[in-house]
């Protein structure tokens, strides 16, 4: 990314360079002319919007990664999103913008847990002989979707918004403690401490990608 960035940066000064030659290199791909400065300027502003936007992701995933082993991160993950329920149940319909930010918070929460999960986690599972738990994780994270999809979609201050809310909760409550009491737990007793490890470095990286 940064490589590529220094390139163009380069490729700007290069083509300004070159502009009184002749008119045909006026028109040249290089040859920004008085505009180059400001591309230049844009180029370079969004290279700190990426570096700053990887510097955040960082501390994002960092937080959880502090967190130690994969199943430890998967279950603090379990209890912010369920801790991010518990704030939209205590709202009221007038809240509709509180609302429409807690869903989208949830929403990211979510993806980027079964992101980390559907990379790693499952595919172990499965590799471990256990494809019957990790198909049916797998399937309720479809279901996961569509409440998260029916939330976004529903208008905030409608008086279905608690009540599928309060369905939904129980339903990611019942899945994360199947994962943690049954499925994780098994996982982990397979795995040598090399593995674990690895499982670990894998569902830090999937999560950063996420973040
Ligand atoms: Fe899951
Ligand atoms: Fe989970």
């Amino acid at each position: 990314m940064a490589t590529r960035t220094t390139n163009r940066s380069s490729s700007s000064s290069r083509g300004r360079g070159n502009g009184s030659r002749s008119s045909s290199n006026d028109r040249s791909a290089f040859n920004w002319g008085e505009s180059g400065a400001l591309i230049g300027a844009a180029v370079a502003g969004a290279a700190i919007a990426v570096a700053a936007n990887l510097g955040r992701k960082a501390v994002m995933q960092g937080m959880s990664a502090a967190a130690g082993d994969w199943d430890e991160v998967l279950a603090a993950e379990h209890d912010l999103a369920l801790a991010i329920f518990d704030k939209l149940l205590v709202t009221d319909d007038s809240q509709t913008f509180k609302r429409t930010m807690l869903v989208k918070k949830l929403t990211h929460a979510l993806d980027k847990h079964a992101h980390e999960e559907e990379h790693v986690v499952y595919p172990a599972l499965r590799d471990a002989n256990d494809a019957h738990d990790a198909d049916t994780l797998e399937a309720e994270h479809g279901y996961v979707k569509t409440f998260l999809y029916d939330l976004n979609e529903m208008e905030k201050d409608s008086a279905e918004f608690l009540p599928k809310v309060r369905e939904f909760r129980q339903m990611v409550e019942a899945h994360a403690r199947m994962e943690e009491e049954q499925v994780f737990p098994r996982l982990k007793r397979e795995l040598s401490a090399e593995q674990n490890d690895r499982i670990t470095s894998l569902v830090n990286k999937e999560g950063f990608k996420m973040a």
